[in-house]
């Protein structure tokens, strides 16, 4: 936890933070709403002896008393998806309905590209690319076991991603859920932090910033552009949607989320970020008993 230390003064109640990243955490599923229900979900859990309770807040959230939901019959048949929490935020923040066009910039192994397929009920269209090409056979099989019909699967560097041979010019909606350190992922990967180095932080803000730069020129205007890492890094969320901010293509828009959160900083280490910075949100473990994330919502000027 040493490299988390970083962020004692960004952290309220550092201590109470510390402590619930030592904390394992809790496994949840989220269903595929389009193909089954929530009670048809819960009985098969049921049946099967399985402690399972839906989150109050958002009940298409499961929340599971064993470790390896992926090994359950609901998995197998494509019902539910293994999803830490704060994975399932980001797709319902892209507003999307059925019928649009998404692009999912960053998608293996799938866990919001299958959401986002839910959202729209799988009528339209969800360009999933990734430049990892073992990532991208989990993202396969992934969507395949949900059923889903409405995606198209490409290997692609984000950053130089052309869709027009796909008969795509923009995208109703894009989600970047950007490669990152993955600090806050440490609660269910304890090895998370090993290979943690200031240079491997700093060296991810020109490709993160190249992928977000994408997303909002192949966003059509009025679109929603959704930044999102699971890091604590402000090189790697506030100075990167900071300096898309400049290039002045789009604004950032307030988020409420269901639970406490803490707002975007607008300064790191004597360095001054836009103010609307603190409309992006930083969600930490001792909030609401979940991993760490960040998310920011962009509107593609029109
Ligand atoms: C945080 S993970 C994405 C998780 C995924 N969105 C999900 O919910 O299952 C980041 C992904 O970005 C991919 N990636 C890294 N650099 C990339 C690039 N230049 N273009 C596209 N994908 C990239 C990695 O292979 C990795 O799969």
């Amino acid at each position: 936890m040493d490299s988390l230390r970083r962020y004692a003064s960004i952290i309220d109640d550092f201590d109470a933070f510390i402590a619930a990243s030592e904390r394992p955490l809790s496994h949840t599923v989220r269903v595929q709403t389009s193909r089954v229900s929530v009670d048809r979900v819960v009985d098969a859990f049921e049946e099967a002896a399985i402690g399972c309770s839906p989150l109050s807040w958002r009940e298409s959230i499961i929340e599971l008393d064993i470790d390896r939901p992926g090994l359950t019959l609901p998995a197998f048949l494509g019902w539910v998806h293994g999803q830490e929490v704060v994975s399932c935020l980001p797709a319902p923040l892209l507003d999307v309905v059925p019928g649009d066009v998404i692009w999912d910039a960053c998608a293996a192994p799938g866990s919001k590209t299958g959401h986002l397929i839910d959202l729209i009920e799988d009528v339209g269209t969800v360009v999933a690319t990734d430049d990892n090409l073992g990532r991208l056979s989990a993202l396969r099989y992934n969507l395949e076991r949900l059923g889903a019909t409405a995606a198209i699967v490409e290997r692609a560097d984000a950053r130089r991603f052309d869709p027009s041979p796909m008969g795509i010019e923009a995208f109703d909606a894009s989600l970047v859920d950007a490669p990152c350190t993955g600090e806050g992922t440490v609660r269910k990967k304890p090895s998370a932090l090993d290979d943690w180095s200031l240079g491997h932080v700093e060296s991810l803000g020109n490709v993160q910033r190249g992928i977000l730069r994408r997303a909002i020129e192949l966003t059509k205007p009025g679109g929603v552009v959704l930044y999102s890492t699971c890091t604590y890094a402000p090189e790697e969320n506030e100075a990167v949607v900071d300096a898309i901010l400049d290039d002045g293509g789009c604004d950032i828009e307030p988020i409420e989320l269901p639970f406490e959160t803490a707002p975007g900083i607008d300064s790191w280490e004597g360095t001054a970020f836009d103010h609307r910075l603190t409309r992006a949100r930083r969600i930490y473990p001792h909030h609401a008993d979940t991993g760490g994330f960040f998310i920011a919502k962009l509107r593609v000027a029109t």
